[in-house]
């Protein structure tokens, strides 16, 4: 089960948009709409791996990612589903609102923050909207004779989009959780042993997130991969101080207080960086280290790459506190 390089996949792909149809705009469970893209001559997409998002262009306000939810092996479309959230900044609400059948979008070319390594065995986690990126991974690891197992926890089976669809073609290997009628997916349970050989693959809400980083502790190193749908919260004590960025190439040095994000300051100074979600889930804006220690503050990079510290997104992340000064690839 190949992946593009995470790293590879994520530097340099943001600009790059293109024009699709809306062929289908159908609802397919409470709250959530699948959008069926094509190209409006028809030609064939950009070949994908399972775990990728595109960027969508919702009129001249947003720019959020949605994780393509078709089939890798299947180019003539692609495909998102959207859930309405109560309260969002916008986006979702701007896409149950108002594309219609037949509407021209802009998207990205697929990009994968969330790539799916070779094992022998997966146990794929869902809540909710988080099944999106599990269905393309669950079709190449049954393709490929895989051993697999599918957890999928909802409030209610109206609610979970896909639910009866995974279960009519994978039967028992998918167990689908609707709280109102078994209560909350029994994670403990689930994730009580560690198994060799075996890659976790989790997607859905922060709090069932950090409910499976916590039961994985004792699982060997590499084997949890999550995807989140916000950056990372401030640990406790973190505090946002000033610092000084130095940016090597452009030979500018600017100030980052306390209420702007470095991806701000340095556009202050007329430094162009690609950027897209501004809110460190895209990994557009990642940025090469030079020298200086980052707090990392996006729900991109791997603990393991935030640890290396070599690259950042500037959008959410600072400097660690008592590091006065960053030096940046820029
Ligand atoms: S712009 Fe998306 S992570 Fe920074």
């Amino acid at each position: 089960m190949g992946g593009l390089s995470a790293r590879a996949d994520r530097r340099g792909v943001g600009a790059s948009t293109r024009e699709v149809i809306a062929e289908r705009v159908d609802r397919i469970a409470d709250g959530v709409v699948s959008l069926v893209l094509v190209t409006p001559d028809g030609s064939p997409f950009q070949p994908w791996e399972p775990g990728a998002h595109i960027d969508v262009h919702l009129g001249d306000q947003y720019v959020r990612q949605y994780s393509l939810c078709s089939s890798p092996d299947d180019l003539s479309h692609l495909r998102v589903a959207v859930l309405d959230v109560p309260g969002s900044r916008g986006g979702s609400r701007w896409i149950h609102g108002n594309v219609r059948p037949g509407d021209t979008l802009e998207i990205s070319e697929p990009r994968n923050n969330f790539p799916v390594r070779d094992s022998r065995k997966y146990l794929f986690l869902a809540g909710g909207i988080g099944i999106t990126p599990i269905i393309p991974m669950i079709e190449r690891a049954a393709e490929a004779g895989k051993d697999w197992r599918l957890v999928y926890g909802g409030r209610s089976r109206g609610s979970m989009a896909f639910a009866e669809q995974l279960v009519g073609t994978y039967g028992d290997r998918v167990d689908v959780v609707a709280e109102d009628e078994r209560g909350r997916m029994d994670l403990a349970g689930v994730l009580a042993l560690p198994r060799a050989h075996m890659l976790v693959y989790a997607c859905g809400p922060g709090g069932m997130l950090r409910a499976v980083e916590d039961l994985c502790m004792g699982w060997p190193p590499g084997s949890l991969h999550t995807e989140r749908f916000a950056a990372t919260a401030l640990g406790p004590g973190s505090v946002a101080e000033p610092f000084e960025v130095e940016l090597a190439r452009s030979g500018k040095t600017v100030s980052v207080p306390t209420d702007r994000t470095i991806l701000e300051a340095v556009e202050d100074v007329g430094v162009r960086v690609l950027s897209s979600c501004r809110q460190g889930l895209c990994g557009t804006c990642e940025t090469t280290v030079v020298s200086g220690e980052p707090e990392h503050r996006d729900a991109v990079l791997t603990q393991d790459d935030q640890d290396g510290g070599a690259t950042m997104m500037i959008c959410v992340s600072r400097a660690a506190a008592g590091c006065g000064r960053l030096v940046l690839d820029l």
